[in-house]
């Protein structure tokens, strides 16, 4: 790609030569995999039951056939591109002959069918408004755009991009990574970290996939969508931390056996019953879950990254749907059987009522407690509690120790554990009551991580109801 010289196409007339001398090495000819994917998740993400009801724009479009794909779905499909060229072509190449053109200002053209479903607009990018598109977007499908520009027009090309954006929105992007951009290197590199600093503040930024090759350039797929807990405000994002593990595969808690604890707690669990519904809040994408799945019981997790969830369910060699649940602002993965299902948001964001009226009958606590924030644990408490049956079994897996680590895991002691689990009113005469089924010395293992501790416990609690 060394004809496609970066200073020339920091200008439209860059890209207008390349389109002249017919360079166009990003244009493909069959449909994107990932459109194919996740058009649906969009759908569902703007709050939408029909593609005819939403509106689905393609920045940069170039003449990608996508946008015959997303019309032939029965979306409204609305382009813009830069290279009027492109545009004639897109509609002369594929025989589409009732093109109408439209100068809307000067600089900005209308190509359209008749009926108006397949338009592109043409023209600068950095000039459109909600008008010149003909209305707000439900939809973004962003391959090769956002990386296309310079990287000095990131920010604007993201003002540009929300104010055309609907109230209640999905938003596809797809990209490479590299650990270092070499000069004039087209597309350029686009990082989680990039896409969280253009639209985290303001949505919630998934990463959905994330798959290097030998060379280590990462193939990465993000969905934006709305948030309702993000106003723009600088207010710490409780799965930042996590979302960076996840993106940078530095998840040293995961384990490819089976917990020792949950095959040593088993029939506390089961609590005399011969199969279950057993909870696994943030659940990463620990194989307990599919073990449990495997036993015949009804298992449901809880876990904010999308990473992590396909990632568990390919792991598990387990078909799997996605959708999007405005509700949790997230998305809800499930086995053909439904009897697996996977809730990815904040956990805090969780509603009871998707457990359904059936609720858990156990709790499997291991990398979950210890993981959120202290200030978070006694909404945490409240809300899992919510989740269970008024006899319900559960596993709390905590470390105690102190000394200059502070986690995570975070630490917390007996006393607390019993003061936000105990007395809580689960049925008619129960309450909940934790009892310290095990200790182990743990400071072995908090040497061999390095992690700066005087001493480390781990404790495994028993929580269930009691009579008063
Ligand atoms: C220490 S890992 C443990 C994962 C799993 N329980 C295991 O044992 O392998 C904590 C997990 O919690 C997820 N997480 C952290 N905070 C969360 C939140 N507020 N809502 C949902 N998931 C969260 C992280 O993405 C991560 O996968």
């Amino acid at each position: 790609m060394s004809e496609m010289d970066p200073v020339k196409l920091k200008k439209i007339d860059g890209w207008k030569d390349l389109w002249e001398k017919g360079i166009f090495p990003w244009h493909k000819d069959g449909i994107n995999p990932k459109l194919e994917k996740y058009w649906s998740i969009l759908l569902q993400a703007a709050g939408k039951s029909k593609p005819e009801e939403c509106r689905f724009f393609v920045p940069l479009c170039g003449k990608t056939k996508d946008l015959l794909f997303l019309r032939s779905q029965g979306f409204q499909v609305i382009g813009c591109e830069g290279v009027h060229q492109a545009c004639t072509d897109f509609f002369t190449e594929n025989s589409i002959n009732d093109m109408e053109k439209v100068e809307l200002e000067p600089g900005m053209t209308s190509y359209s069918t008749k009926d108006g479903k397949l338009k592109i607009i043409g023209g600068d990018y950095f000039k459109l408004t909600p008008n010149l598109l003909g209305g707000k977007v439900d939809c973004v499908w962003d391959r090769g755009s956002l990386v296309a520009i310079d990287l000095g027009d990131r920010e604007k090309y993201a003002d540009v991009m929300c104010s055309v954006l609907n109230n209640q929105f999905g938003y596809l992007i797809a990209s490479i990574e590299r650990e270092v951009d070499s000069p004039g290197c087209m597309p350029y590199s686009l990082s989680f970290d990039d896409v969280k600093d253009l639209f985290g503040k303001k949505f919630g930024v998934h990463l959905m996939e994330s798959k290097s090759d030998e060379n280590k350039v990462k193939d990465n797929t993000f969905i934006v969508s709305t948030d309702k807990g993000k106003d723009g405000s600088s207010l710490e994002d409780r799965l930042n931390m996590w979302r960076g593990r996840w993106d940078k595969s530095m998840i040293g808690w995961h384990k490819s056996v089976v917990n020792e604890h949950l095959t040593q707690y088993y029939d506390y669990l089961l609590n005399g019953k011969e199969k279950i519904k057993i909870l696994f809040p943030l659940s990463g994408k620990s194989i307990d879950l599919v073990h449990c799945y495997n036993q015949g019981h009804i298992v449901v997790g809880i876990e904010g990254v999308p990473l992590a969830v396909e990632e568990m369910f390919q792991n598990g060699n387990l078909k799997y749907s996605r959708t999007f649940c405005i509700e949790i602002d997230g998305f809800i993965y499930q086995t053909e059987d439904g009897r697996l299902s996977v809730y990815c948001c904040d956990f805090f964001k969780m509603k009871p009522e998707l457990i359904g009226e059936d609720k858990c009958d156990s709790v499997f606590d291991r990398g979950a407690f210890e993981a959120i924030f202290e200030a978070d644990r006694e909404s945490y408490a409240k809300l899992i509690l919510q989740f269970v049956k008024p006899d319900f079994r559960y596993i709390l897996n905590i470390y105690d120790y102190g000394g200059d680590y502070k986690g995570p895991p975070r630490a917390a002691k007996k006393e607390e554990i019993f003061g936000l689990f105990n007395g809580h009113k689960m049925g008619s005469n129960v309450v909940s009551k934790a009892e310290l089924l095990m200790q182990e010395d743990a400071l072995d293992l908090f040497k061999q991580k390095g992690w700066e501790v005087d001493y480390a416990i781990k404790n495994i609690y028993g929580i269930k109801s009691i009579a008063p």
